[in-house]
């Protein structure tokens, strides 16, 4: 019987999304003769049914661009804002699907992805989801798509930052991504040999750092290389926020929020460490360049193969999962042993022990 599918791609955009449309639509297409639409911006197209049917041609040149051909947006099925109104549009979004006879529906996404399609799962649309997101902080998948991608961008501006640091006898303190997770940053750090990595799993002191960069500076380095991700927190955040909050539970969403509303801004690190150890600071913000352009290599092979993957589930009726990397295959994840849950970076992770190994300061004085 010929089967009807749905593609859509929500959350931040991340490289490799066009090499997994794709592999979807041109595996169901060559292997099955399926139908397969897009749905416009994520979630919302689905709610306000803008499609457009992924044929050979639509699939053909996209497997090296960046960003998603179907266009992205952050709504969520249950909250959406519609004409100024938040409204649940969960409903509409069933009838939708109903409508065009599909008999699947692809979300490739995030965190926030995982937990809206869990939702439209429970309300009985069959669903297949793939891991996207340069933050690598979804559970069960060894890879999600960008990562890759966005640690080669971060590790080039390190090399480049590099010579400019040593000539001119600077710290230079570059921002990094990842929300409130560390992977980006310290796998940025260790490759592009950043003297200190801050990520928010490891609270830091400026004091630690200030008499890092020292200990540098009298061993004849008169630069450093500060790579802090956008989520990093201070020891004394943490502590003050353990203060208010009664519950011990780092997980939860009213804890991040008060850690990113009230971090220090990494140029007010800069300030700090330029005034605690004298020498002068610059601050690269890397911002949204991590996440532009082509995919690497290694994020069009994962693209293939998750998408190639998510066809055969849909052919063994097999929904309600995430496609997730293991090892060098695949295995079928339960969409809700993955919504809701985060993957941070261990502390004693080998990458942590391996930057310590090496003297990289990790913000404290460990
Ligand atoms: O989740 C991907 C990510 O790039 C995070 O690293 C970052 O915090 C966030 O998205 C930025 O979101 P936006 O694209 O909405 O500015």
């Amino acid at each position: 019987m010929t089967k009807s599918i749905g593609i859509l791609t929500a959350g931040g955009d991340s490289p490799g999304l066009n090499a997994a449309i794709r592999a979807i639509g041109k595996s169901a297409i060559r292997r099955y003769g399926w139908n397969v639409v897009g749905f416009r911006d994520g979630f919302r197209g689905l709610m306000q049914n803008r499609s457009i049917r992924l044929d050979g041609d639509f699939l053909s040149g996209i497997l090296t661009t960046g960003g998603t051909v179907l266009g992205t947006s952050r709504d969520k099925p249950h909250q959406m804002d519609v004409g100024g109104t938040i409204m649940d549009m969960t409903d509409v979004m069933v009838e939708n699907f109903t409508n065009h006879h599909l008999d699947a529906l692809v979300c490739l996404g995030g965190g926030g992805t995982h937990k809206n399609a869990l939702r439209l799962a429970e309300r009985g649309i069959p669903i297949v989801t793939l891991p996207k997101t340069i933050d690598n902080d979804l559970v069960e998948t060894d890879a999600s798509l960008g990562f890759d991608t966005a640690l080669g961008i971060a590790t080039e501006a390190l090399d480049r930052l590099h010579s400019t640091a040593h000539s001119h006898h600077r710290i230079i303190v570059v921002e990094i991504m990842g929300h409130n997770v560390g992977w980006l940053t310290l796998g940025a750090g260790l490759s592009g040999g950043a003297d200190v990595i801050l990520i928010p799993e490891i609270p830091y002191s400026v004091e630690d750092i200030s008499s890092a960069v020292a200990l540098r500076r009298s061993g004849g380095s008169t630069f450093s290389i500060v790579a802090v991700a956008e989520g990093a927190v201070s020891q004394d955040l943490v502590s003050s926020i353990n203060a208010i909050e009664n519950d011990s539970e780092p997980e939860t969403g009213r804890r991040v929020k008060l850690a990113m509303a009230n971090r220090k801004t990494t140029v007010e690190i800069a300030r700090e460490l330029e005034e605690s150890t004298g020498l002068e600071s610059r601050v690269t913000i890397l911002g949204h360049v991590q996440r532009g352009g082509a995919p690497s290599p290694m994020d069009r092979v994962l693209a293939t193969k998750l998408g190639v993957a998510a066809i055969e589930s849909i052919e063994a009726g097999e929904f309600g999962v995430m496609i997730a990397s293991q090892g060098e295959g695949v295995r079928s994840v339960p969409i809700g042993k993955v919504a809701g849950r985060t993957h941070h970076v261990p502390t004693d992770h080998p990458w942590v022990e391996s930057a310590r190994a090496l003297g990289v300061c990790m913000g404290d004085d460990s």
